[in-house]
């Protein structure tokens, strides 16, 4: 059953970069946005599995580091033409702590 867990403080996640989280479910990384936007995808890119949590994030979308595809950081969903979807964790911040619903 999913529950909320604490991840750590937002300000642990650098801006515009993202930290990798372990689960049993594999590796998720955790982005932030210039504006303290925190967000959770699966650390795999529906392309070819490469790891999105050493993509560029600008806005609210990550661009893969190996072919170039962007991705919505709040649906996980490719921007047109790229088709696919990255698993999407839900997040929430409270009182500067980032929780993750695993
Ligand atoms: S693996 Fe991400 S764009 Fe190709």
């Amino acid at each position: 059953m999913a529950e909320w867990k604490m991840i750590c403080k937002v300000e642990d996640i650098p801006q515009l970069g993202s930290r990798v989280v372990t689960s049993a479910e594999g590796d998720i990384a955790v982005f932030r946005t210039s504006s303290d936007g925190v967000f959770a995808l699966r650390d795999k890119c529906p392309h070819k599995g490469g790891p999105l949590s050493q993509g560029l994030v600008h806005g609210e979308q990550v661009t893969c580091s190996l072919h170039g595809w962007k991705l919505r950081l709040d649906t996980g969903e490719a921007i047109a033409p790229d088709v696919g979807c990255a698993r999407r964790y839900p997040t929430k911040v409270e009182g500067g702590q980032v929780f993750l619903e695993i």
